[in-house]
C-alpha cells in the first residue's frame, strides 16, 4: 500500500510540475496502459539494484530508501524518479548517476551528505532533474555545477555558511528554495535572478539584514528566527505578487522599520511575533492576518489600521495577535469595532 501511495504521488508530482491540468495524472497513467486494474506485477521492469525496488508496474522508479546505505547504488538509466533518503550516504561519486540522465526526481535527504565527498560532476548531466532533495545531510555549501532544470530544491537542515555567486545560476524554473536551518550570514545577490522562485525560506539562519535584492515573484518569504534588526526602505514595495512573510524571532525595533513598510497592498498574512517593537506599524487595509504577539508594544493605534474610520474605510484584518505585549483589553479605543468590523480573533 505504502508503494502505492508513494507511486501516485510521483505522478501527481509530474502532474503539477507541467502546471496545467489537473487531471494530467490521470491521462498519463492511461496512456502508459495503467488503466484501472493494471497496477499488478508484470515482468518488463528491467534491471536493479539488488538492495532497492523497482516496481514492474511502475518501472520508471527505484526505492532504495531507509536501507543503511553508505553509497549511492548503480541507477539503470531508464529511472526517472530514485528514493535513496533516510540512509547513511557520505558521498557522491563522479559517474553515480552518470547513466541515468532521464532523472526527474533524486530524493537524497536525510543523509550524512559532505560538501568535499560530492563529485563536481555529481548532478552536472542530469538535464531533466527538477526535484532535487538534499535537507538534513551535513552539507556545508550548495553543491556545485546543479542542473538549471530544477524546480524544487531543498537543502535546508545543513551546515551552509557561504553561498557562491554562480550556485544558482540559470535556474529559470526554480520555484521552491528551502535554505532553512543552515549556517547563513549572508545571501549577497544570488538569488535575485531567480524569476519563477515563489517560495523562500530563509529562516533560522543568522542573516543580521534582509538580503538585497529578492526575487520579484516571491508569494512566500520566510525569514523568521535570524538576527535581523533593521528592513531598507521600501522593500516590499516592489513584490506584485507576495502574500506571506514571516519575520517572527529577530530583533526587529521600531527605529528598524521604515514609515509604511508594511502598508503594501496584496500581503495576507504578516508575522512580525517574538521581535522588539514598540508600536503597531501601519498596514495594510487588506492585511488578513497580523502576529504582533511577544513584542514591547505599548499603545494600541487604531490608525494603524485605518487611517479613516467609516463606514466605507475598515481593515479586513481577521486575526490580530497581541498577547504578551504592554497593553490590555481597555486600551482599545472604542471605534475598534467599526475599524476591524471582519475581525473574528483579537488576542490581547
Ligand atoms: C551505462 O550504460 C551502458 C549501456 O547502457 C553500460 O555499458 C555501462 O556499463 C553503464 N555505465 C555505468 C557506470 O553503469
Ligand atoms: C554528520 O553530522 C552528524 C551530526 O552533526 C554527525 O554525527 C555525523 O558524524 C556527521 N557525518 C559525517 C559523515 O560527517
Ligand atoms: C523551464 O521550463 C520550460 C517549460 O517547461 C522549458 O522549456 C525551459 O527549457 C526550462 N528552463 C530551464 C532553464 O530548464
Ligand atoms: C497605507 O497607504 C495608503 C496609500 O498607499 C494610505 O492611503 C493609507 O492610509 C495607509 N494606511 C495606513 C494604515 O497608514
Ligand atoms: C475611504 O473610502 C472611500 C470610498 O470607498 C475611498 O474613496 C477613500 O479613498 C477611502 N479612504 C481611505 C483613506 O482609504
Amino acid at each position: 500500500m505504502r508503494l502505492l501511495v508513494v507511486f501516485l504521488v510521483a505522478l501527481f508530482g509530474l502532474a503539477c510540475c507541467q502546471g496545467q491540468d489537473p487531471f494530467f495524472w490521470l491521462m498519463a497513467l492511461r496512456s502508459r496502459g495503467y488503466g484501472p486494474g493494471a497496477l499488478q506485477a508484470d515482468t518488463t521492469g528491467g534491471d536493479c539494484p539488488a538492495v532497492c525496488d523497482c516496481p514492474p508496474s511502475f518501472p520508471v522508479a527505484m526505492y532504495c530508501d531507509d536501507r543503511g546505505l553508505q553509497e549511492v547504488p548503480y541507477v539503470p538509466s531508464r529511472m526517472k524518479y530514485v528514493y535513496l533518503q533516510y540512509n547513511k550516504i557520505t558521498r557522491i561519486r563522479d559517474d553515480a548517476f552518470s547513466n541515468a540522465t532521464r532523472l526527474i526526481w533524486v530524493m537524497l535527504h536525510r543523509n550524512q551528505l559532505r560538501s568535499d565527498q560530492i563529485s563536481k560532476k555529481a548532478f552536472a548531466n542530469l538535464n531533466s532533474l527538477e526535484r532535487l532533495y538534499l535537507d538534513h545531510n551535513n552539507l556545508t555549501q550548495v553543491p556545485v555545477n546543479l542542473p538549471v532544470s530544477i524546480r524544487d530544491l531543498r537543502l535546508n537542515n545543513n551546515k551552509i555558511s557561504k553561498i557562491e555567486t554562480s550556485s544558482f545560476k540559470g535556474m529559470d524554473n526554480l520555484t521552491v528554495l528551502y535554505l532553512h536551518a543552515n549556517e547563513i550570514q549572508d545571501v549577497g545577490g544570488v538569488l535575485k535572478d531567480l524569476t519563477s522562485l515563489t517560495l523562500l525560506d530563509l529562516s533560522n539562519n543568522h542573516l543580521k539584514k534582509v538580503p538585497q535584492e529578492l526575487p520579484k515573484m516571491l508569494h512566500q518569504l520566510y525569514m523568521e528566527s535570524n538576527s535581523i534588526d533593521t528592513v531598507p526602505a521600501n522593500f516590499l514595495s516592489d513584490f506584485s505578487q507576495l502574500q506571506y512573510v514571516r519575520m517572527s524571532h529577530n530583533a526587529l525595533t521600531d527605529r528598524g522599520i521604515p514609515p509604511n513598510t508594511f502598508n503594501v497592498s496584496g500581503l495576507v498574512e504578516l508575522d512580525l511575533s517574538f521581535n522588539k517593537l514598540e508600536k503597531i506599524p501601519p498596514v495594510s487595509a487588506s492585511l488578513e492576518h497580523l502576529y504582533l504577539q511577544a513584542n514591547h508594544i505599548k499603545e494600541f493605534s487604531l490608525s494603524s489600521f485605518c487611517s479613516v474610520v467609516d463606514i466605507m474605510n475598515f481593515s479586513r484584518l481577521r486575526v490580530l495577535r497581541l498577547g504578551g505585549n504592554e497593553i490590555s483589553l481597555h486600551d482599545m479605543p472604542s471605534e475598534t469595532g467599526l475599524c476591524l468590523r471582519r475581525a473574528s480573533t483579537i488576542e490581547i
